[in-house]
């Protein structure tokens, strides 16, 4: 695609949101230094990464956790590519904590030290284009779309941010082998919250009490998150993004599903087969339904 698109930036192959993407940072991602402590949540847009980082920094800081701070989950652990705050990375201290939707290929060299973490979170990729055309025909940035079906042709193409669902958790999955990651799905965080928190900190190394867990569970709920200003990113939207209306949500529904209110029958076979035919041997486990084991 060409860079006169309105919206996005296509940069080696992928697509960035134009408005918002810092290319300089983008472009010299590969003198990144990375120090070991580091910890990338890595997602595709929509699948639970404003969740991720609250978990994270519920675990690592207490201040987040006791709410005595008044740091917004967003600059706690800020996107990497869209630092739209344009915070100092360099002097952040350690352990740094950051996000990012960028595809294997394009993310700082240094990761591959397989010392710093990334815990990559994926999402049943029809939740996350019913998510996705919600949040785009909110957000002003983003290009609307009349119907499920106009989204769902951009979704495939990949002409969103993000470029193709299919090729960032393919090739995420693909190159696991050279870094640290764990993957982890945002159905079996909806689930079992709790099994999930002590995932992630035996992943991170992280010894919490049961009580401290219990607050960081409380803390990430739902309802709770939505509640939270420093925690739902809603001023950031409304008043630093933009909105067409005062009718969205950052925090929208947040279940496991949505896409059947939304998909025809016909929309959700065509999508079944080009999943299947992507898909195949990715071993990955994808939940559909919040019934499903
Ligand atoms: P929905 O639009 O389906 O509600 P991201 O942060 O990657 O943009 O993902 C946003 C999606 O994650 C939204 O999905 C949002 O509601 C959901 N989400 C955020 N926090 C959540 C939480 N605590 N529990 C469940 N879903 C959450």
């Amino acid at each position: 695609m060409d860079n006169t698109e309105e919206y996005l930036l296509e940069f080696k192959g992928y697509n960035f949101e134009r408005s918002l993407v810092k290319m300089h940072i983008v472009e010299s991602a590969d003198d990144f230094e990375i120090r070991d402590d580091d910890v990338f949540i890595i997602t595709y847009p929509k699948s639970g990464t404003i969740w991720t980082q609250q978990i994270l920094n519920l675990i690592y800081f207490e201040g987040h956790r006791n709410r005595t701070e008044d740091i917004k989950t967003m600059d706690r652990a800020p996107f990497f590519e869209y630092n739209i705050h344009n915070l100092d990375f360099i002097k952040m201290p350690s352990p740094r904590l950051f996000a990012s939707h960028l595809p294997y290929y394009l993310v700082p060299k240094g990761l591959k030290n397989r010392k710093a973490k990334i815990l990559y979170i994926y999402r049943n990729p029809k939740d996350v284009l019913v998510s996705f055309f919600h949040f785009s025909n909110w957000v002003a940035r983003f290009k609307p779309s009349d119907t499920i079906e106009n989204f769902m042709e951009m979704f495939l193409d990949g002409q969103v941010m993000g470029s193709r669902w299919f090729d960032h958790v393919r090739g995420w999955y693909e190159h696991r082998h050279d870094f640290n990651i764990q993957f982890m799905s945002y159905e079996d965080m909806k689930k079992d919250l709790r099994s999930a928190v002590l995932k992630i900190c035996g992943f991170l190394e992280k010894e919490l009490s049961e009580e401290v867990v219990d607050t960081v569970v409380k803390q990430a709920s739902f309802q709770n998150m939505k509640t939270n200003p420093q925690a739902n990113y809603h001023g950031i939207t409304k008043y630093e993004l933009g909105v067409r209306n005062d009718k969205g949500h950052f925090l929208r529904k947040g279940t496991i599903g949505d896409w059947k209110h939304h998909f025809t029958v016909e929309q959700n076979e065509r999508f079944d087969q080009i999943f299947q035919r992507e898909m195949k041997d990715v071993p990955l486990k994808f939940i559909w339904d919040i019934n499903e084991e």
